[in-house]
């Protein structure tokens, strides 16, 4: 626990499941006041808030695409009329596609390039905003991946956007440092959430998947929501421009695990 989060407020995209669900709890937990963003999963985000609520924080449910600037204004606004201030913003809504690269259409990359890197450019520039104007030396964490450095066949549109986070945390950490404002990223590898529901199902896919990590082990929903609680409070001060990596070693070239080559 980090008893100085206790009071401050944070924005988390994409809550109603998976991480951002986590994230908010845990952030709850240490009595936060949190904005749990949803696009459209409304029941299940009212749960998360008043799970938020039941840790020891205060939390409201606020409808939004990440990828449409009103609404990530209307997020913000939230925000500041619900809790009058903003000290995280938790940029973790994405979404992902199997689709081989010849086959994939622009319509189908510029989706997941306008979730997960527009959006994520959206949600923290515009956090960085407010808080300049509030004078507030805020947090912003981004929800990146292990394929912010691991190239992904079938997915390029996504690892492109989780590559395109790495320079967009670096360049705003870099630009905004002399503010007090902290940009990072959170890498995280398989870890089990909705998003890898269908593939983790499936035996022979799941031991493909352990087959990569040196830990031998899918990741856990809260093992990630510590780091971001890590990097929202002040223990993390000294952080900012990383991608903390939570991967039980998947970007450690896992094939080199046994001594050769
Ligand atoms: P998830 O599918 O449960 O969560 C994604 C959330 O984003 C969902 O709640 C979805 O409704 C929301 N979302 C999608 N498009 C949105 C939009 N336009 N506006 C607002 N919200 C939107 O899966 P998970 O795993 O919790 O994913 C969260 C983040 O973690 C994503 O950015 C994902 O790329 C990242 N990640 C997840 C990994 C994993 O193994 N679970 C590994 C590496 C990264």
């Amino acid at each position: 626990m980090y008893n100085e989060l206790e009071g401050r407020v944070a924005i988390v995209t994409g809550a109603s499941t998976g991480l951002g669900k986590a994230i908010a709890i845990r952030f709850g937990e240490e009595k936060m006041k949190v904005v749990v963003n949803y696009l459209n999963k409304e029941k299940e985000a009212k749960e998360v808030a008043d799970l938020v609520k039941r840790a020891g924080g205060d939390a409201v449910a606020v409808q939004g695409d990440v990828s449409v600037e009103e609404d990530v204004d209307r997020l913000i606004q939230s925000a500041h009329e619900q809790f009058g201030a903003l000290h995280v913003m938790m940029n973790n809504a994405g979404m992902q596609k199997e689709i081989p690269s010849h086959e994939m259409t622009l319509e189908q990359w510029n989706k997941v390039i306008s979730v997960n890197l527009t959006g994520t450019f959206l949600g923290s520039t515009k956090a960085i905003a407010y808080m300049l104007e509030h004078k507030i030396k805020g947090s912003v964490i981004n929800m990146s991946s292990v394929h912010e450095v691991v190239p992904w066949p079938h997915f390029v549109h996504y690892a492109s956007s989780k590559g395109g986070m790495k320079m967009l945390s670096q360049t705003l950490a870099l630009e905004y440092a002399g503010k007090g404002i902290r940009v990072n990223n959170i890498g995280p590898g398989a870890i089990n959430t909705p998003i890898n529901e269908e593939k983790f199902a499936n035996e022979q896919d799941r031991n493909e998947v352990l087959s990569m990590i040196p830990m031998k082990e899918i990741g856990e929903p809260d093992q990630v929501a510590s780091v971001a609680a890590f990097l929202a409070s002040d223990q993390a001060s000294y952080v900012t421009g990383t991608t903390l990596f939570v991967d039980g070693g998947m970007t450690l070239y896992p094939s080199f695990q046994a001594g050769k080559g």
